[in-house]
């Protein structure tokens, strides 16, 4: 009988990633330090609980510690995506995923996405845009224990003007969709933004995100044009302050992405056509840059054979090739950048391969890493949480085989994965 039960607890600890013993030591053979940029050698890491409470070379093992050895392994924080939308994934079908699927349907995935994404060593993501609030349902689940996930930072619905990259445009204007109010996150002029934001905030929003310029997979005409004015962004940002709450942009174009960081946005999403002079007004405002630079090689790969319309092949063109060079640019004229891959374009838990990228277009390895750790945790507001490996800290942390700063695409094959004290891949 005690061995089912043993065997029992130890599935239910295999399935949820709990774990009986709550003190723990990590032997790190390399831990990289986010925070000085250094690659330290042979320490150690002492976790009580969900928090780590002592880092250095030598700690005297507590005697009823759990000890955990990777002294041949490379240890770093917990990685962190500012651009998810853990909610979708490319199917294959453009038209079936607007015009078949239910934010039901959506739920009943989701799950599965939030696995994969924390395995592939991201404990936390800030996702950018979800249809029902099924984001808020799924963070919600995750921080009760329900279910596998990243911690989850959530938009809920993107906020766009009508016939904007948020919108479904293209078909017949004859078609309605039957929203409950707010659901559609279509809101024009200053008073209705407003109203859209205290409706994502009152249904649990953590962050804004809003449309300031058009986009590549939806179907209205330009890739770049602003989509809203600059009295609708500044409102759009500055009712999200009062609640408390950051506001990311979606901006490819160079006007909306001025625009954008004129109201005030913690972050510009993609960035692919900034011009100088918007690279130094990022700077001056402290914005950070959130590129999805690996994007464009999943897409002109895989979409085109996937049936995507062509026009949306086209746009991608357009942008991709710019997107890059521009993000190169940013890097060195020294805009904060922080880690997000829009997964959700490509399959969930392939978040890392955008590392390789960031690294060909200007950036170190250090550098990338930094992006998606202590960068990432600064621009969410969590810095004092999450973001590296220090005392006071939840234990949020990471292993690969090879040490990533020689070899940054090691970063696509984690090896072992803690969040909040507990393991989930080892
Ligand atoms: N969600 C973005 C959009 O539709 C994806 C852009 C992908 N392409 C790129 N080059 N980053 O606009």
């Amino acid at each position: 009988m005690r061995k089912i039960f043993g065997t029992l607890c130890l599935l239910v600890a295999m399935a949820t990633g709990y774990t009986q013993n709550t003190t723990t030591i990590i032997k790190a053979g390399k831990l990289i330090d986010v925070e000085t940029g250094k690659v330290l050698t042979n320490q150690m890491i002492l976790i009580r609980h969900d928090s780590i409470i002592q880092v250095a070379s030598n700690i005297s093992i507590p005697i009823d510690a759990n000890i955990i050895d990777l002294s041949k392994y490379t240890v770093l924080p917990g990685l962190i995506d500012c651009h998810t939308h853990i909610t979708s994934q490319p199917s294959g079908d453009y038209y079936g995923d607007i015009f078949r699927k239910s934010a039901v349907d959506v739920a009943i995935t989701a799950h599965v996405y939030a696995k994969k994404t924390l395995e592939a060593g991201f404990t936390t993501v800030r996702d950018l845009g979800a249809p029902g609030l099924v984001d808020i349902a799924l963070r919600n689940a995750i921080n009760n224990g329900d279910v596998v996930g990243p911690n989850i930072y959530a938009a809920t619905v993107f906020i766009g003007a009508t016939g904007s990259h948020g919108d479904l445009n293209g078909f017949s204007p004859y078609l309605e969709f039957n929203l409950p109010k707010g659901m559609s996150g279509i809101a024009n002029g200053v008073e209705a933004v407003r109203e859209q934001v205290r409706f994502n905030v009152k249904n649990g929003a953590d962050v804004i995100k809003f449309g300031a310029s058009a986009g590549v997979l939806s179907e209205e005409e330009s890739v770049g044009a602003p989509q809203y004015t600059q009295e609708e962004m500044n409102a759009i940002v500055s009712e999200a302050k009062m609640w408390g709450r950051k506001a990311a942009a979606h901006a490819h174009g160079a006007e909306a992405i001025k625009m954008a960081v004129k109201a005030g946005v913690a972050s510009v999403e993609h960035g692919s056509l900034v011009d100088a002079e918007g690279i130094q007004l990022m700077k001056e405002h402290g914005t950070y840059l959130v590129s999805d630079v690996y994007d464009d090689e999943y897409i002109l790969s895989e979409y085109a054979k996937l049936g995507y319309p062509e026009k949306i092949i086209n746009k991608e063109k357009m942008v991709g090739k710019l997107q890059r060079e521009n993000f190169q640019k940013a890097v060195e004229a020294g805009v904060k950048i922080a880690y997000g891959t829009d997964a959700g374009v490509y399959p969930h838990g392939w978040n890392g391969k955008q590392f390789k990228w960031m690294t060909r277009f200007g950036l170190s390895p250090m550098g990338a890493i930094q992006a998606a750790t202590i960068n990432a945790a600064d621009l969410i507001g969590i810095k004092e949480k999450t973001g590296s490996i220090k005392a006071g800290k939840k234990a949020d942390i990471i292993a690969v085989l090879s040490n990533p700063i020689e070899d940054i695409t090691s970063l696509e094959q984690v090896q072992f994965v803690m969040k909040n004290g507990i393991v989930y891949k080892k």
